[in-house]
């Protein structure tokens, strides 16, 4: 067996079940220094012990990637339990075979005790499909005869939709879901725009918060057309984006959800990155209609607005309990941080760095030093978790400054966050008036010779740094001269604004 494949099964026992390698070597019935030459894939290994480190992996790793979903899962559910999500469905979802799976998902989110409150679009009979636009272009006359059809399409419509969202659901052993459907919306005329009357094109007036509030804590599913009902009991067409931006507003919904269907070429429309900010929104994505909504709900105060596929396999619960969801996420700040440490990332930088300290790549550093010097790591978090991580630590004698711990997991990386993170220690060591920086590795030269790293030696590292440089390990010391304004005063050394030693 390839000894590089073997040191990563060892790898992943030891994360699975937390041997150590006198454990491993018990239940593999080989020695102690065979694991250990197996993890660093040096030396020979018998087959039969080859197949015993094999059937390990099976036993222990299989159930191991059984409940890594679950673990990445429950954090989510805890987060979301008595939330409210606001969802809005593209009009021609209402016509698909995937509504009903659509649907159970949606009372699988209410049965995780999410209260949900669902609003669909109606295709107006008119020139162009506006049913999906935040409000009524002026072209849109629903008149008498066509508003009577729209009305009983709609009321067909709702019926189907809740029939679907309370059925028995398969996933469930039956549990069958309540909807709750009334009058909840009062509505008002759009009234006479540039001398043309709207006739029954409306606007949202009022939203029945007390009400919806109560539905929602009794555990049904509101279901909100795109009708309201006028003070003298006429009835209204309404934008169904309105009414989701509006309720989503006033009930102070965490999640605005938008669910289309579109099949779109990849060529001609690129597909939209996992997540937004406002800001790119504004700056790239003006003219997308959802994304327009996206942004105004943002704007209202809706803390985020995703944008789901339903033609992608169960993408609504893959959007909601993964952190990478399979849509798009809109959100007013970035949704990866990238910060200076504090003290409660410790966990997690040493969830990223331990494995690597174990294989060798990385130098064992003990918690309380990850303690007492948190403030000289940056981070990069991801919704809650560290994903990257790097360190800056300053000698005074040379003013200079070591990189060290630098890692991205291993699930994010060739994304260009290990570049970011180096630019913000470059930028802190200029800060901080450094000469140079220089970095300790064995398996990343390169990657820093591609930042513009030299090969320098030991004898180049500040004294005390020397003094604690292990021979053994033999890393390759990598040097950078920090680039600095050339007017600073730097002994008068400064050059082509480098700092020379
Ligand atoms: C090195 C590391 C931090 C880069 O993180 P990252 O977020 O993937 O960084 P980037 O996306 O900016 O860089 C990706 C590039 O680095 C290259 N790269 C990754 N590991 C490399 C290595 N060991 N040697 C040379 N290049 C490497 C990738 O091929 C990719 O190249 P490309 O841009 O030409 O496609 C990450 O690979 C890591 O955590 N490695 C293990 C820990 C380690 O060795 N740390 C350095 C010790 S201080």
């Amino acid at each position: 067996m390839h000894y590089q494949s073997l040191a990563q099964l060892l790898r992943e026992i030891q994360y699975a079940t937390g041997w150590s390698e006198q454990e491993i070597a018990q239940h593999a019935q080989c020695s102690q220094s065979t694991v250990h030459r197996m993890r660093h894939s040096k030396g020979d290994v018998a087959f039969s012990v080859g197949q015993r480190i094999q059937s390990l992996h099976n036993e222990y790793i299989g159930c191991h990637h059984a409940v890594h979903p679950i673990r990445e899962i429950v954090p989510y559910l805890r987060t979301h339990r008595r939330r409210i999500f606001v969802l809005w469905l593209a009009s021609r979802l209402l016509r698909q075979d995937y509504l009903q799976a659509l649907a159970q998902d949606i009372a699988l989110l209410n049965c995780l005790d999410i209260a949900i409150v669902v609003v669909f679009a109606h295709q107006v009979p008119c020139k162009e499909d506006y049913s999906d636009q935040i409000n009524w272009p002026e072209d849109i006359l629903p008149a008498a005869d066509a508003m009577q059809q729209a009305i009983s399409d709609i009321t067909a419509s709702a019926t189907h939709l809740a029939c679907m969202m309370s059925l028995p659901n398969r996933h469930l052993h039956g549990v069958s879901t309540p909807i709750s459907q009334s009058n909840y919306i009062i509505g008002r005329p759009v009234g006479v725009i540039d001398g043309v009357d709207m006739l029954h094109a409306g606007r949202v007036r009022k939203i029945d918060k007390e009400m919806i509030l109560s539905q929602l804590q009794s555990g049904h599913i509101v279901l909100l057309p795109p009708l309201g009902f006028g003070m003298e009991g006429d009835i209204f067409l309404l934008s169904a984006t309105e009414i989701a931006m509006q309720t989503a507003t006033l009930l102070g919904a965490d999640k605005l959800i938008l669910i289309g269907d579109q099949v779109v070429s990849p060529q001609t429309h690129p597909p939209l990155p996992s997540e937004l900010t406002v800001n790119d929104v504004h700056e790239r994505y003006a003219a997308h209609p959802l994304l327009r909504v996206a942004h105004s709900a943002i704007e209202r105060g809706v803390q985020r607005v995703h944008l789901v596929n339903a033609r992608k396999k169960d993408a609504l619960l893959r959007e909601i309990f993964t952190r990478d969801g399979c849509g798009t996420m809109v959100t007013r700040e970035p949704y990866e941080k990238f910060r200076t440490a504090q003290r409660a990332d410790i966990d997690g930088i040493l969830r990223l760095i331990r494995p690597l300290e174990e294989d060798g790549v990385l130098v064992k550093r003990p918690r309380v030093d990850l303690e007492s010097g948190i403030n000289n790591f940056v981070v990069i978090e991801r919704d809650g978790k560290i994903i990257s991580c790097a360190a800056l630590y300053a000698y005074a004698e040379g003013h200079c400054g070591e990189i060290s711990c630098m890692v991205t997991d291993s699930e994010y990386r060739m994304a260009g966050r290990g570049n970011k993170m180096l630019q913000m220690l470059e930028e802190m060591a200029q800060v901080m008036e450094m000469h140079y920086i220089f970095v300790l590795s064995t398996q990343t030269t390169h990657w820093f010779l591609e930042r513009g790293f030299r090969l320098a030696t030991p004898n180049e590292l500040p004294v005390s740094r020397r003094q604690t440089y292990n021979v053994q390990r033999n890393a390759k010391v990598l040097l950078k001269w920090c680039t600095v304004p050339v007017s600073m005063d730097i002994s008068g050394q400064a050059e082509h604004g480098e700092h020379r030693l």
